[in-house]
């Protein structure tokens, strides 16, 4: 059985990119050499890969409590504000990697 893709595309560079479903946004990024900065390595204890989802937030993992208390510090917080480590893609969505 073959796993589901997904894609997704990156804005403001406008790359959209297929991946595999169950992937985190950060890692689809870095597999496709999109720059997302990561500096706690993925585990949920920084802000720096902070994006904001403009389509698909349907499409994601649920937002769990610790994404949500470490995503109050995120600078230029939106409604749609995700960490890219911790959100996981099962469809299409549509990132925006904000400019830092
Ligand atoms: S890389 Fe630090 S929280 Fe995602």
């Amino acid at each position: 059985m073959s796993t589901k893709k997904v894609n997704v595309t990156f804005q403001p560079v406008n790359v959209t990119v297929e991946a595999e479903e169950g992937t985190s946004i950060l890692n689809i990024a870095l597999e496709h050499d999109i720059h997302i900065d990561h500096n706690c390595g993925g585990n949920c204890a920084c802000t720096t890969c902070h994006v904001i989802i403009k389509k698909g937030m349907e499409n994601l993992s649920e937002l769990e409590d610790e994404e949500s208390d470490m995503l109050d510090k995120a600078k230029g917080l939106t409604l749609t504000s995700r960490l890219g480590c911790q959100a996981l893609v099962y469809g299409d969505v549509v990132v925006e990697i904000p400019k830092k």
